[in-house]
């Protein structure tokens, strides 16, 4: 029996009726029998996400997947997407062909990062951070195996054990790049699945791609029935009710262009099933915070705002804010472990603004004392076994976001102050003229954004709450000029996209690994990096060291580099045992990111030196003619005890 109350659905509430029906409608002829009872009963009912995790990867394993490690929200050495939104973004080059070193089958549990449907959470099943569950088959197994696993995990008892009368599929309809999907039409059909459940849908719903480039193919999605009552129809005749858990695509194509699809070496199969749906729909539950992935988060919440203790509450517009403060402070979490920190760019731009659009929920609650990082722990210790970064970074975590609490909560009352001036403003030149504004030009909120740290889409949300608009664009373009580089402006933030590998990104790749040897010979071996960042037009880089480096030094390490291109490289590539790797001396960082078998570049003079030997996942140059000059353009700091560098190749 579940019980809702104005505020959740909450775990002791239902832990709370079930005893209480147990008791009603069993005899119990002792305290101890009727405990007992209890606890069985609570343990049978809830179904835990870490169970799910572990099942998944178990069941995967028995399929001969090798299970590799997540690899961090934020990509390494991808210009192109500040967040990884998908399972398939670091492997990339393998769908493209490349021998993955772990094998043809590979499953994962992943960390995502899609800040697009930003608005929408709040409700049922939007959330900005969620772990997926993934396998795929590089060139290996397709529709036939992939559909009939998925289908097994979900609905055996062994595994899920899901009722099969729950579950309906789409397939794709067909069109110019692709025909209609009867094949997998037909492995569902065989599988038990009824025609009437099975909806045929346009690219829209199921063609998937990551980005405007890349893999791609048609999917096959699978959906559980949240709806009132016995399952109705498929997705195409009752898509509201049908909550989407797992998606299998068919990757065929590689595009180019938008004019140019192009087959892949081999059809790849990428299946990616979300953690807190899954999680929620075996509970019986609606929502993904009716879980223990957030319940008890969000009762703390009420908690320490004392929500309970209150009259005339908003329930609905509460429950949204609980909701947003849960899924935001997570995310910020995982941000952070994975070495994003608040800043007004790139990542730390989308971290600030998620941590500042939770902070002033709670404002709109009425609660304004500091409680980022009590919530904060409390992810901390769900996730430190699940994730080393979370394990390894707790403090950190816990620093940043009550650094960044406190400088919001000094900056904000200032930045309200200045936007009620500029609505009074308003109100002043529309006794004076009669002529309503109903817009806030860009630059304004470009200098709300900019001295008083609003992030637009707070601005917006305020402008929103006077009836007003704000003029994004105008806003976009103070803001793009203000951007290190162009490619950041907060246009294209959000959106996808598969690495750049450019002949230039790929060389100053190249580059950064003989700097880095070149720092270490310099400065000595306690610099490691710390992150980096390529484009085509500069490598920036991240390494520990405590001091300010001299020109003597950095020209030093220029010199390194030169050296190592003018004795005309040769980059190879090999295969070897983590460990092995490690003791040997392999430079590398991040490494329990990496598998057991991790692919090492080395790169070696005509001279017969070896320049450079580190554990990377590459792309890398084959040789090192004509890439140009090393130039370390500048070096600063970072953050406390990290040094950063830019630098670029020049050529001719
Ligand atoms: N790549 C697919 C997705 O993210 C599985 O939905």
């Amino acid at each position: 029996m579940i019980v809702k109350t104005p505020r959740e659905t909450r775990e002791g509430n239902r832990i709370f009726w079930d005893l209480r029906n147990a008791v009603f409608s069993l005899e119990f002829s002792t305290f101890a029998e009727c405990a007992a009872f209890f606890v069985f009963r609570s343990k049978s009912m809830k179904i835990l996400s870490s169970d799910i995790r572990s099942k998944y990867l178990e069941f995967f394993k028995t399929k001969n997947h090798a299970i590799i490690p997540s690899a961090p929200v934020i990509p390494e050495n991808d210009p192109s997407v500040l967040f990884n939104t998908a399972g398939m973004q670091p492997l990339v080059p393998y769908l493209l062909g490349e021998p993955h070193p772990m094998g043809k089958r590979i499953a994962d549990v992943q960390k995502c990062v899609r800040t697009n449907d930003i608005e929408e959470v709040g409700d049922d099943t939007h959330l900005t951070f969620f772990e997926m569950l993934w396998n795929w088959s590089l060139g290996d197994y397709f529709k036939e195996e992939s559909i009939a696993w998925s289908w097994e995990f979900l609905t055996d008892k062994k595994w899920l054990g899901l009722d099969p009368k729950m579950i309906s599929v789409t397939v794709f309809e067909g069109d110019e790049n692709a025909p209609r999907d009867e094949e997998s039409a037909d492995i569902w059909k065989s599988l038990g699945m009824p025609a009437e459940r099975i909806a045929y849908l346009p690219a829209e719903d199921n063609w998937w791609a990551a980005g405007p480039t890349g893999p791609c193919g048609p999917d096959t999605e699978i959906f559980y029935w949240v709806g009132e009552g016995e399952p109705k129809g498929n997705k195409g005749t009752h898509s509201k009710e049908w909550m989407e858990i797992w998606n299998n695509v068919f990757m065929q194509y590689n595009r180019i262009d938008a004019n140019t699809l192009e087959k892949l070496p081999a059809p790849c199969v990428d299946t990616g099933m979300g953690l807190e749906r899954c999680v929620t729909v075996l509970n019986g539950e609606k929502s993904v915070y009716h879980t223990d992935i957030f319940s008890d988060v969000i009762e703390r919440i009420h908690e320490i705002f004392g929500t309970d203790s209150k009259e005339n509450v908003d329930w609905n517009s509460v429950r949204t804010s609980t909701r947003i403060i849960a899924d935001h402070l997570r995310a910020a979490t995982h941000m952070i472990s994975d070495g994003a920190v608040p800043k007004n760019v790139d990542q730390g731009y989308v971290l600030r603004r998620l941590i500042r659009r939770a902070i002033r929920e709670a404002y709109k609650m009425g609660y304004e004392k500091p409680f980022v990082a009590e919530i904060a722990r409390m992810y901390v210790a769900k996730f430190e076994d699940v994730y080393e970064s979370v394990k390894n970074n707790a403090e950190k975590i816990l620093a940043e976001l009550s650094k960044e609490e406190e400088k919001f909560a000094k900056s904000i009352k200032d930045g309200m102050r200045e936007f009620e001036k500029l609505v009074k403003g308003f109100d002043i030149a529309f006794e004076k003229t009669g002529q309503k504004i109903t817009q806030i030009a860009g630059s304004k909120a470009f200098t709300l954004f900019d001295t008083y740290g609003f992030p637009v889409e707070m601005t917006v949300e305020l402008a929103k709450e006077r009836g007003l608009t704000v003029d994004t664009e105008g806003f976009n373009a103070a803001f793009a000029k203000h951007q290190e580089l162009s490619r950041t402006a907060a246009e294209g933030k959000f959106k996808g996209g598969l690495g750049d590998q450019s002949g230039e990104t790929v060389a100053l790749h190249s580059a950064c690994h003989l700097m880095l040897a070149g720092l270490r010979k310099v400065l000595g071996s306690h610099v490691a990096q710390a992150g980096s960042n390529i484009t085509a037009e500069r490598l920036r880089f991240d390494f520990t060291h405590g001091e300010k480096m001299t020109p003597e030094q950095i020209a030093a390490v220029e010199a390194y580099v030169n050296e190592a291109i003018d004795s005309g490289l040769e980059v190879a590539v090999s295969e070897e045992a983590k460990e092995a790797a490690k003791s040997r001396g392999v430079i590398g960082s991040f490494w329990e990111k990496y598998p057991d078998v991790v692919k090492v570049y080395k790169m070696v003079g005509k001279n017969g030196t070896v320049y450079s030997e580190e554990l990377c996942g590459g792309p890398h140059i084959e040789t090192s003619d004509g890439i140009g000059t090393f130039k370390i353009v500048k070096e600063e700091a970072s953050s406390s005890g990290v040094r950063r560098i830019k630098a670029v190749l020049r050529k001719g």
